[in-house]
C-alpha cells in the first residue's frame, strides 16, 4: 500500500479578512484599454460569458450607484479613478492580488462541490484553455479564452468546464479590467497554491479573442489512448517527456465524472491537496480493469475506490516516463519544482507578452 493515506481528505484555508496586505513590488505594461480592446460586441454569444467586458460596460459598471455602494473601498477608489478620467487604469501586483484574494475567498466559500473545492476544475479550465496550444502554427493557448464560445467550448474534452467558469464569472464583474485569459490562468495558480501545491509565478497580458480564434476538436489528450498519442499531443505544445510526467501530477487532484469524460473517479485520497500520491499510488498499488460498462479504466485492486485512465497507466507501462514517475514518487520537492516550471511554460504558451520573464509575480495566500 503507497503510503498516501487512504482517508479523503479537504483542503481547508483560513477565509479572507480585511486585514489582508497588498503587495506592490511590480507594475506590468497590461493596460485597461489593452485587455478590453475586443468585447463581445463583435463576436458570438459566448456561454457563460458576461458583457461587462466591452469598456463601456465597465465605466458604466464601476462608476454606477451600484457599483460605487456595492463594492468595497478598493473598487471605489478604481471606479472613481476611471470616472474622473484620471486616464488608463494600468493594474499593478496589487490589483492582481486582490483579484487572487477573492478567487480564494470564493474557493472557501463556495465548498458545495465535488469533494469540498472547486480548485480541480479551475486547474482544469486553466489546463484545457492552454493546452490547444500548436507550436508549429503559433495557433491555441490561453491568449484569448476562445473556450467562451460554443464551438471551442462544447468540444468533448471541455465538458464539465462551465461549472469553473461559472465559479469566476463574479470575479470578472469585480474586476471587470482583467481579461477573461488572465483571469482563468491566473485562477488555476491560485487553485494550485490554495490546494497546498507550489507557487506558480505568473504575469498578465493575454487578450480576449473573438471566436474566430476559437480552435478545432482534437487538440486536448484523449485518456483512453497511448505513449505515441501522449507524445503527439505534448509534442506538438512543446513539451517533452519528464514535462508530460510531471504535468500528468495534477491528477492528484479533483475525479473524473460519468456525465463529462464517461470516467468514474479521483486519482488520490486526498483530491483536493496537491501531493506526490499519484506518482506513488501509481508505483505501489495494484491496478486492474475496472469490470463496469463504462469506458476501459484502472481500478486499484485493494480498495477498488481509486481510478487510474489508460492514459496514466502508459506512464508506467513506458520505460522513458517510468524513471520521471519513480522520480517523482520518491521525492515530493522534486515534483514540486518541476511542476512549478512545466505550469509557467503551459500558463504561457503562445501569449504575446510585451513583459519580460522578470516580470512574473507570485501571490500571498490569505492568512
Ligand atoms: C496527460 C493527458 C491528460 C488526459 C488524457 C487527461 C484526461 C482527464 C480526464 C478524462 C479527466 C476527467 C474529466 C471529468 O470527467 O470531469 C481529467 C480531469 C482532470 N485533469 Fe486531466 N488529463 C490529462 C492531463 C492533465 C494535465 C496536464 C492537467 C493539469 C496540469 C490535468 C488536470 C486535471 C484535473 C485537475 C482534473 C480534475 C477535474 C475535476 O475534478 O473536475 N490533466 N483529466
Amino acid at each position: 500500500m503507497a503510503s498516501a493515506a487512504r482517508t479523503f481528505t479537504r483542503a481547508m484555508r483560513t477565509p479572507v479578512t480585511s486585514s489582508m496586505k497588498r503587495t506592490a513590488t511590480f507594475v506590468p505594461q497590461t493596460t485597461f484599454r489593452q485587455q478590453a480592446r475586443r468585447g463581445f460586441a463583435d463576436s458570438a454569444k459566448p456561454n457563460g460569458g458576461s458583457n461587462t467586458a466591452v469598456i463601456g460596460g465597465v465605466v458604466a459598471l464601476l462608476a454606477g450607484v451600484g457599483a460605487y455602494y456595492g463594492f468595497g473601498q478598493y473598487e471605489r477608489a478604481t471606479a472613481d479613478k476611471i470616472a474622473r478620467g484620471d486616464g488608463i487604469f494600468t493594474p499593478k501586483q496589487e490589483d492582481y492580488q486582490k483579484v487572487y484574494d477573492a478567487i480564494a475567498k470564493a474557493l472557501v466559500e463556495k465548498d458545495d462541490y465535488d469533494d469540498g473545492s472547486y480548485g480541480p476544475v479551475l486547474l482544469r479550465l486553466g489546463w484545457h484553455a492552454s493546452g490547444t496550444y500548436d507550436a508549429a502554427t503559433g495557433t491555441g493557448g490561453s491568449n484569448g479564452a476562445t473556450m467562451r464560445f460554443p464551438p471551442e467550448g462544447d468540444h468533448g474534452a471541455n465538458a464539465g468546464l462551465q461549472a469553473a467558469r461559472d465559479f469566476l464569472e463574479p470575479i470578472k464583474e469585480q474586476f471587470p479590467w482583467i481579461s477573461y485569459s488572465d483571469l482563468w490562468t491566473l485562477a488555476a495558480c491560485c487553485a494550485i497554491q490554495e490546494m497546498q501545491g507550489p507557487k506558480i509565478p505568473w504575469r498578465p497580458g493575454r487578450q480576449d479573442r473573438d471566436v474566430s480564434y476559437c480552435t478545432p476538436d482534437g487538440r486536448l489528450p484523449d485518456a483512453s489512448k497511448e505513449q505515441k498519442h501522449l507524445r503527439a499531443i505534448f509534442g506538438r505544445m512543446g513539451f517533452n517527456d519528464q514535462e508530460i510526467v510531471a504535468l500528468s501530477g495534477a491528477h492528484a487532484l479533483g475525479r473524473c465524472h460519468t456525465d463529462r469524460s464517461g470516467f468514474e473517479g479521483p486519482w488520490t485520497f486526498s483530491p483536493t491537496t496537491l501531493t506526490n500520491d499519484y506518482y506513488k499510488l501509481l508505483m505501489e498499488e495494484k491496478w486492474a480493469y475496472r469490470k463496469w460498462d463504462g469506458p476501459k479504466q484502472f481500478q486499484d485492486v485493494a480498495t477498488k475506490s481509486l481510478m487510474m485512465l489508460p492514459t496514466d497507466m502508459v506512464l508506467i507501462k513506458d520505460k522513458v516516463f517510468k524513471q520521471y514517475v519513480e522520480k517523482y514518487a520518491k521525492d515530493n520537492d522534486a515534483f514540486f519544482a518541476d511542476f512549478q516550471k512545466v505550469l509557467v511554460r503551459l500558463f504561457e504558451l503562445g501569449v504575446p507578452f510585451t513583459t519580460s520573464e522578470d516580470s512574473r509575480m507570485t501571490f500571498k495566500s490569505p492568512e
